[in-house]
């Protein structure tokens, strides 16, 4: 059981105040009645709640899909160029961050959640989980593709084996499984070539919406979150 303004906080769409004068107008229904008093008690878990006739659903966690613009950070420090500041602010309270970071001229699928545990696991290398990035670069051969695909020797470590696909010599998609600092940067400098261009495309068995803009987000379905979560 938790107090009905807490349940609306938690839920992203108001600030805690905000809540209280929301349920105080009577915009809020419990369970189909009206309830005008913030410190009401709700079981979270089976509530019907809803705001102007609308259904909100309380759930532990959010997960974010955002569609991250170049010149933007992977940051919660208060930047006015951190991708947080892409998402409305009661994201930021409710503690959301950004899972894994993406360079600041790299664009794409970048998860916010709030979920810790999980977070850290994706993140893991133990987990292997995949992500696919979108590429440009200067002329790539098949000699180079080659040794991306086996494994790069970097001055702190050697990549895992990945998968190059290329529609030209200087357009493609890489699929990897780790997560290193300028990995991929890193990996094509190191066969020879340079990025010019990068674009997460999915990550941990997730494509990044095409509908979604650069700079534009939208909760994950519950069937993504179950991927994400290997359910
Ligand atoms: N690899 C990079 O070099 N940069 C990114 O932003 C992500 C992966």
């Amino acid at each position: 059981m938790m107090r009905l303004d807490k349940y609306l906080a938690d839920s992203g769409i108001f600030s805690r105040s905000e809540a209280g004068r929301a349920v105080r107008s009577g915009r809020i229904a419990v369970n189909g009645a009206a309830v005008r008093d913030p410190s009401a008690k709700v079981d979270e878990l089976t509530a019907a709640v809803t705001v102007d006739g609308q259904a909100v659903r309380w759930t532990k966690y959010k997960y974010i899909m955002l569609n991250k613009p170049a010149d933007y950070v992977s940051t919660t420090d208060d930047d006015p160029k951190s991708v947080m500041k892409l998402l409305p602010p009661e994201f930021t309270r409710l503690g959301m961050f950004p899972c894994g970071r993406l360079d600041i001229d790299t664009v794409g699928f970048l998860l916010v959640t709030n979920d810790g545990p999980t977070a850290h696991e994706l993140l893991s290398p133990k987990h292997h989980r995949e992500k696919t990035y979108g590429f440009e670069c200067l002329p790539l051969t098949m000699e180079m593709k080659k040794r991306l695909e086996s494994g790069v020797e970097l001055s702190d470590f050697t990549s895992k084996p990945c998968t190059v696909q290329l529609d030209d010599a200087t357009h493609g998609r890489i699929t990897v499984t780790e997560g290193k600092y300028h990995q991929i940067k890193r990996m094509f400098h190191a066969v020879g070539s340079e990025i010019t261009y990068l674009e997460r495309l999915t990550f941990a068995g997730l494509t990044l919406d095409k509908k979604l803009a650069r700079g534009e987000w939208r909760e994950l379905t519950e069937e993504e979150i179950n991927v994400l979560l290997g359910k």
